[in-house]
């Protein structure tokens, strides 16, 4: 049966500034003990979305009372140069969290690179260390996107333990993580991956979907249960009218802003489908908004771990 309420809107927006603010109230906390987290954030060449990423990432350090710093080598930095930034970075007491953003130039050697970040200052928790110790359920520094994923279900109040969690995607940074800290919140977790064998089937028995493959529009309506949670992490730029037609054809607000940008944002998920959902959140203004959040809560985390304090 058709439900005929309609889906929740999961805010993202107001989720991370929930946390934002928890985390800026430690930040005061650590200040009176004379500690001031900081975070090291490094941006190879001139990918228009990982600079405004980092900036952004950047910013909100300012924000919320963080010490930060952008390093922004040109596109032709060598692997042995970037080694050599990060043995640097890893020997600053001032700097608690390292973040290489990625996607690096093809002739860096990343995950030669990721395994140089010091494990205690990987607040994307990409080492190797830190994604054995989240596979092993120790408490580590998990990658900021899955992180936020959780705490949107969580502070949602939405049931994850029992629930039949379908995920598209088998990324490093995304689908692998999300799936083991679901998994760790005793959901039943399925991966799905460009190999999977009528995918549809699959997406349609999940209670909760995270669409995590960068495809715009990916998930239509057909691949999802009436009543389900749709997480959506894909953001796609589009730029062509037939493709913003197939998304937005008749909505105003988007068509305004289309016309406007000469863009407009699309996630991995089908607009359409939303309507099918229980819950769902939104692109923009969904997961995005908590993987930036999870980045300074993980940042104090790593400053604190370090010194040995309570978390
Ligand atoms: N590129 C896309 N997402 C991420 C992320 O969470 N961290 C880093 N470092 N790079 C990214």
């Amino acid at each position: 049966m058709i439900s005929t309420l309609s889906p929740t809107v999961l805010d993202g927006t107001r989720i991370a500034e929930a946390i934002k603010t928890e985390v800026a109230m430690q930040v005061q906390q650590l200040a009176a003990q004379g500690i001031r987290p900081g975070l090291a954030a490094v941006l190879v060449g001139s990918v228009p979305a990982s600079q405004i990423y980092v900036r952004s990432k950047v910013q909100t350090c300012k924000d919320l009372g963080l010490y930060s710093e952008m390093i922004a080598p040109p596109d032709t930095i060598t692997t042995e140069e970037m080694l050599a930034l990060v043995v640097q970075l890893n020997g600053r007491d001032d700097i608690d969290g390292i973040l290489i953003q990625l996607p690096l130039p093809a002739h860096v050697d990343t995950k030669r690179l990721l395994e140089a970040v010091l494990p205690e200052k990987d607040v994307d928790g990409f080492h190797p260390i830190n994604m054995g110790r989240l596979q092993s359920n120790q408490p580590a520094l998990a990658p900021c996107t899955p992180a936020g994923i959780l705490e949107i279900l969580k502070r949602s109040h939405l049931p994850v333990a029992g629930q039949h969690a379908v995920i598209l995607g088998r990324s490093d940074i995304v689908g692998k993580p999300a799936a083991m800290l679901l998994l760790h919140e005793n959901a039943t977790v399925t991966i799905c991956h460009s190999k999977t064998r009528d995918l549809a089937h699959h997406t349609r028995a999940a209670d909760i979907l995270v669409a995590a493959i960068g495809r715009p529009g990916f998930v239509t309506p057909e691949m999802v249960r009436p009543g389900a949670i749709l997480i959506d992490v894909g953001i796609n730029r589009i730029t062509e009218q037939k493709d913003f037609d197939r998304f937005f054809a008749g909505n105003v607000k988007r068509e305004t802003a289309f016309r406007e940008k000469g863009s407009v944002i699309v996630g991995d998920v089908h607009p359409k489908a939303f309507e099918v959902a229980g819950a769902y959140t939104p692109v923009p203004g969904g997961v995005g908004k908590l993987t930036i959040a999870m980045l300074m809560a993980n940042t104090v985390r790593a400053a604190r771990l370090r010194r040995g304090l309570p978390l």
